[in-house]
């Protein structure tokens, strides 16, 4: 039976209490949750959780609660225990709703117009001011493409910038990668020839979230860089053709990369949702795609649907072509924008970018740091 004890304005039940909160509204919280999250709990040097509850001999019930000033304050059952909770923290967990993000922005599509107006940091100034870092993540999130410019022509360069968001994410093939004509091509970015529109390394299970792409040389006929935003061509995809759209965003297709000392594979979707239902990237290349083994009559549909899709990145509606200059670095979510090359004349000149990855949450979190107090700053 579910007694209530009415105490002061806090209602005792079984599982739980009502509490009042300062909309008028009642609110119901569990003794579990309660006792777990007692302010107490955190340790303020670590700011880790130090209770832990499943060394409680019994169940967690609260002998008596009452508001006192702004705070709800529970003695305990059965053990010599008082928490003491701001109304303000409960007012934040009453209807179950995941904490906010700050991280969690909305998207801004891009389209093939969108070159002159790509957010540009200056590397020297981003070294030396975090509230311009602040700003560059934020772009980084909502619109998912940047250009650094003024790189110093060095190593280093690269690695410092990529330092201000989060550290080197190695990927199978090492830490740092040279796009130049290699004499024994393990890979097409690493010829001459045009480079599809694509997303990287997708044979990994996990692929990397942010690429850089530090040009330090560019002086060839031709090699234009090209650029689509996943998340403007997916949403149209998703009004010309929602049965297609559910096709790519639901079945998993697989990808390889294959040579004499690797064998990488990995099934991915090519459109991913966030948890909101929303567009938040894709995975897609073709050069890397593994041979469909897909039931041939699910190919009946899911051909057609990724053959219309894959045209639609290259559409001029979507597709940026520019030529990138020595001393820019790109900087771009590699789940959400596609980006590729025209072909160039390997004798012409000297095209050389060196490139590397760093991690989407790793960028988030610093953004969170950067921007935001958190459960535990004074
Ligand atoms: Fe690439």
């Amino acid at each position: 039976m579910n007694m209530h004890v009415a105490t002061g304005s806090v209602t005792l039940a079984e599982k739980g209490l009502h509490v009042p909160l300062a909309d008028g509204k009642q609110a119901y919280f569990n003794y579990y949750w309660l006792r777990d999250n007692c302010p107490s709990s955190f340790d303020s040097k670590t700011r880790e959780r130090s209770f832990d509850i499943f060394h409680l001999s019994e169940a967690p019930r609260a002998d008596r609660a009452e508001i006192e000033g702004d705070a709800l304050v529970i003695r305990w059952a059965g053990e010599n225990h008082v928490s003491r909770f701001p109304l303000s923290l409960l007012a934040l967990y009453t209807e179950g709703k995941h904490r906010p993000d700050p991280a969690d922005l909305p998207r801004k599509a891009w389209f093939s117009d969108h070159y002159p107006d790509i957010p540009r940091f200056s590397q020297p100034e981003l070294m030396q001011d975090p509230k311009m870092v602040a700003k560059w993540l934020e772009a980084m999130i909502v619109e998912g493409l940047t250009i650094v410019t003024g790189m110093p022509d060095s190593d280093q360069g690269l690695t410092d910038t990529v330092k201000l968001m989060g550290h080197v994410r190695p990927t199978f093939f090492g830490e740092y990668f040279d796009v130049k004509t290699h004499i024994n091509p393990t890979n097409t970015a690493y010829t001459a020839k045009a480079l599809e529109l694509h997303t990287d390394t997708p044979a990994e299970e996990h692929a990397p979230g942010i690429q850089f792409l530090h040009c330090r040389a560019n002086t060839v006929e031709g090699g234009m860089s090209i650029y689509s935003d996943g998340v403007a061509v997916a949403n149209a995809f998703r009004e010309i053709d929602p049965d297609g759209f559910k096709l790519l965003s639901e079945i998993d297709i697989p990808f390889y990369c294959e040579h004499d000392t690797y064998d990488m594979r990995s099934r991915q979707r090519v459109i991913e949702l966030d948890k909101h239902g929303e567009v938040s990237g894709l995975t897609i290349s073709q050069h890397m795609a593994d041979l469909f083994d897909l039931p041939q009559t699910v190919l009946d549909d899911y051909y057609p649907a990724f053959c219309r899709f894959g045209k639609m990145l290259q559409d001029d509606r979507f597709m940026m072509r520019f030529l990138m200059k020595a001393g820019e670095c790109m900087v771009f979510d590699n789940h959400r924008i596609v980006h590729g090359r025209m072909a160039y004349s390997a004798t012409s000149g000297d095209r050389y970018l060196r490139g590397c990855y760093a991690d989407r949450e790793e960028m988030r979190s610093t953004y969170r740091a950067l921007t935001t107090e958190g459960r535990f700053k004074a």
